[in-house]
């Protein structure tokens, strides 16, 4: 990581969507797989902001939708990067919707998303490292050690016994069974 730091505001994306009869269901509310699209490309903005690199997307953390967003319904995206370590970068979204007329604003979903930077071949290539500044910030910053862990491990790219961060989660005995 020899390129110079960066702070995850230099990587802020603030995205607004208005949700329009073709993005939604039969409910009228907001699809899932919509969204989605939305949460990459805000996120996929982000890492390329932290790299100014290509970025392909590696991983998407668990995304559950608690609060149907409804057609009419603004939806605002916030994305920053949390952490970089080689060449991938994770990467915080929060979503909000807002019913204009009503006034009424709420949190929809949060979720981790992992891009990896590449250069014109497609090939994996080391971005600058993250320095966190506020409270929040330093708290995603300590937590995506453990996230990635949990990520590598579940897609069978790190053995659990090397998932040093996750054994106070789970029982180490466990670990040293599991090759
Ligand atoms: C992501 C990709 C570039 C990784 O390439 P690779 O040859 O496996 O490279 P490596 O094993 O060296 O891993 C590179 C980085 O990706 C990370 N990575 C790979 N798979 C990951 C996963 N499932 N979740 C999180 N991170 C992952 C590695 O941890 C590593 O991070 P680091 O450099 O910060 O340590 C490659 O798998 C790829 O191009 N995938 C397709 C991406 C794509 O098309 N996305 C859109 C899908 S719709």
């Amino acid at each position: 990581m020899a390129r110079k730091p960066k702070h995850p505001k230099d990587s802020f994306v603030n995205m607004t969507e208005l949700v329009l009869p073709n993005d939604t269901n039969t409910l009228n509310n907001l699809m899932g797989g919509r969204l989605m699209h939305w949460m990459d490309i805000v996120s996929a903005i982000a890492a390329q902001r932290h790299s100014n690199r290509i970025v392909v997307t590696a991983s998407v953390d668990n995304v559950s939708f608690t609060h149907a967003i409804q057609l009419g319904n603004v939806v605002t995206l916030r994305a920053k990067v949390t952490r970089a370590f080689n060449s991938s970068m994770e990467v915080h979204i929060e979503v909000e919707a807002e019913d204009i007329p009503s006034g009424k604003k709420f949190m929809s979903n949060s979720a981790f998303f992992t891009f990896v930077a590449v250069d014109q071949t497609g090939r994996p290539i080391d971005v600058p490292e993250v320095v966190p500044e506020t409270e929040e910030e330093v708290q995603l910053y300590e937590g995506a050690l453990r996230r990635r862990q949990l990520r590598l491990v579940l897609a069978k790219r790190m053995k659990p016994k090397d998932a040093t961060e996750l054994k106070s989660i789970f029982d180490p005995q466990h670990y040293l069974n599991d090759e």
